[in-house]
């Protein structure tokens, strides 16, 4: 063990990180399952996660273990050998997720870079000169420039000018929207959408999943190519292993992070069908992507999630959470919404502040989203017992502030 002890941040203290974040005053020193811990071990509830990360919650034993395993045992050794973990990993990745092909990336911003590439590698092989994807309003994909050019939130895209060309906005849920951008642009080749929109506000299409299924009779009309970014509602989050399971089609791309890695750094961009085979040696690549110690980590989240049976557990306990807080709640004006552990309570008013009340008065880790928006992304192997502790802070911190 390491006999390096670090003092606390004091408030006034000079520091030389990039003031990127707007940080709260407080940090945690320990996790165990739904709990964090700070160093005088007050206990609070972790409705967070890391922001859809830590889906089989803190410091779970078994993914601990293979951690401290591998990295006592080889961490790397670069994509120029053979990786058995890493084919071992992608094997059980398709498995959950009905894709043929993987590419380990290391972010989910990196994991959409790799579909956009895709996207436009598609569009070349037809002869189109400058290939166009459909993104949604209210969309996020990620802080690379790419993948800040394919987000709806002009907030992300402030300052950095010129915004990659690519991309062709349409209202998220609205399939005319779609057709006519086909009408006006025939250098479409693909569309890149959310199945629910996190950072947006936890929204579903207004005709729910069968936006989905609206979405991929398109992309079959006009050969086009039907992305997925399952970034943050992939590994278990809304109660189905990817929450196109909800419906009966699969995408040609997909692309996942968070969850994956339970809070190891590690991403993927997955394809099907006529996406396999786009990319070929030489064309893409990352130095970590899908190291020996990553690809464990994969390999060893969907065997926990798997044992688990966590995908159902989130399936169920969302489904109660959901429909405690609708009852508990039902004289507030207030929208409750979401699959599995990913929840939306949508307030009448703008409630930021929030987020310092749960913490300090109810020691329960939350997040405003979308302005107005509770969000919720609790562990998906949460238990009955911890969703009553949760809605039990959670109600009480809505009702005082409503
Ligand atoms: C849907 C979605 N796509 C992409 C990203 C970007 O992921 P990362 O921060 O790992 O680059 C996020 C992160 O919040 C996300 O929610």
């Amino acid at each position: 063990m390491t006999d390096i002890t670090l003092a606390p941040i004091q408030p006034d203290q000079p520091s030389h990180l990039m003031a990127t974040y707007g940080r709260q005053a407080i940090s945690f020193v320990r996790g165990r399952g739904a709990y964090l811990y700070t160093e005088d071990g007050t206990e609070y509830l972790d409705a967070l996660t890391g922001i859809a990360v830590c889906g089989l919650g803190h410091a779970h034993p078994v993914i601990a273990e293979a951690i401290a395993e591998q990295a006592a045992t080889l961490v790397h050794t670069s994509n120029l050998f053979e990786i058995p973990w890493q084919t071992a990993a992608a094997q059980k990745l398709a498995e959950v997720s009905g894709m043929e092909e993987i590419f380990f990336s290391n972010s989910g911003a990196e994991s959409n870079e790799g579909a956009i590439k895709i996207a436009r590698k598609f569009g070349t092989q037809q002869g189109v000169r400058l290939p166009k994807i459909i993104v949604a309003e209210q969309s996020f994909h990620g802080r690379t420039l790419a993948t800040l050019s394919a987000t709806g939130n002009k907030k992300v895209q402030d300052g950095f000018a010129p915004l990659t060309n690519d991309f062709i906005r349409v209202p998220f849920g609205d399939v005319e929207a779609i057709q006519e951008a086909a009408l006006q642009h025939p250098d479409i080749v693909a569309i890149l959408i959310e199945p629910i929109q996190g950072e947006g506000g936890i929204n579903t299409a207004p005709q729910g999943f069968s936006y989905l299924e609206e979405v991929r009779n398109i992309c079959n009309q006009h050969n086009w190519l039907m992305m997925l970014d399952e970034i943050q509602t992939g590994n278990g989050r809304t109660g189905k292993y990817f929450a196109y399971q909800h419906t009966n089609i699969v995408p040609d791309v997909l692309t996942t992070a968070k969850g994956l890695g339970n809070g190891f750094p590690v991403g993927a961009v997955m394809t099907q069908g006529k996406a396999v085979g786009l990319l070929g040696p030489g064309s893409h690549g990352s130095t970590y992507g899908g190291t020996v110690l990553g690809s464990r980590v994969v390999y060893t989240v969907i065997d926990t999630i798997q044992k688990e049976n966590a995908v159902e557990n989130a399936a169920v306990v969302g489904r109660y959470i959901v429909d405690q807080l609708r009852t508990q709640l039902a004289d507030k004006n207030v929208q409750v919404r979401g699959f599995g552990m990913m929840i939306g309570i949508q307030l009448p008013k703008d409630c930021a502040e929030l987020v310092a009340i749960a913490r300090d008065q109810h020691q329960l880790i939350i997040n405003v989203t979308a302005g107005s928006v509770v969000r919720l992304l609790p562990p998906i192997n949460m238990t009955q017992a911890q969703a009553d502790d949760l809605l039990e802070r959670l109600v009480a911190l809505i009702n005082n502030y409503l």
